[in-house]
């Protein structure tokens, strides 16, 4: 009989991180063969012990799955959308785990997003206090002078919060500027606001990277499972053995 902490056996099954799971259980939200539990210390056997939250039966079915995709623009990337717009789960409608998207890219941005059900591990990845690194391929408009650049590594007030990108110029024309940006946080239109501020706004923007991880040559709406050295160095990073 192998026993695991409730939290732990929550956020394995995808509910939420093990700190959110903390919460749920806090809230009284969970019950493990028919008792709720809100204190922590309690252990449970996954294939024994009957665990619902709100009334709904929670298992950990699927082995742990981490997946990368080559988002092309033109989805969205939450589970469902209001407007009715393509969402990126729909490029993944063959896979049989039930997965979600590791933090977000916009509509109109391209490039590396990972797929996971394990709970903590997208927590981690895309906590501000891990600071994992993502890199940016980015076009802008107009021809960026070295003094913009300089503005940029000199830190950035988005937010009330200093953003120090790291930029590096591929090619400079007077119409436009390709760059590499990493930044290592993923607030929300990060990179297009920080290119706003020095005056040169965003044309196009595709991840490269993200961590450990490259995207490299995977086709544009394919993606790839994840090697197992892959996921250990993607658990390395977060402090995940
Ligand atoms: N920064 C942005 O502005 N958009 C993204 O999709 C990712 C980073």
């Amino acid at each position: 009989m192998t026993t695991e902490r409730l939290q732990k056996f929550l956020s394995q099954a995808g509910v939420a991180s093990r700190r959110a799971a903390e919460e749920i259980i806090r809230a009284g939200r969970v019950m493990v063969n028919g008792q709720v539990v809100t204190e922590m210390g309690v252990k449970v056997d996954p294939d024994r012990d009957i665990v619902r939250v709100d009334g709904r039966p929670v298992k950990v079915t699927a082995a742990p799955v981490v997946l990368m995709l080559h988002k092309p623009s033109g989805y969205v990337c939450t589970t469902s959308d209001p407007q009715g717009r393509r969402v990126v789960m729909e490029l993944l409608s063959r896979v049989p785990v039930r997965l979600y998207p590791v933090g977000r890219l916009d509509y109109d941005a391209t490039g590396l997003l990972l797929f996971t059900n394990d709970g903590e591990l997208a927590y981690r990845l895309t906590h501000p206090s891990y600071h994992v690194p993502r890199t940016y391929r980015v076009t802008v408009t107009g021809e960026m002078t070295r003094e913009a650049v300089r503005r940029l590594a000199a830190g950035v007030d988005l937010d009330g919060r200093l953003v120090y990108p790291e930029v590096r110029v591929n090619k400079r024309e007077a119409a436009k500027t390709v760059l590499e940006v990493t930044v290592h946080e993923g607030r929300y239109h990060l990179v297009k606001r920080l290119m706003e501020q020095v005056g040169h706004p965003v044309l196009k923007l595709k991840r490269i990277a993200f961590g450990p991880l490259r995207l490299e040559r995977l086709n544009r709406g394919t993606y790839r499972e994840l090697t197992e050295r892959e996921v250990a160095a993607l658990k390395a990073e977060v402090e995940l053995a």
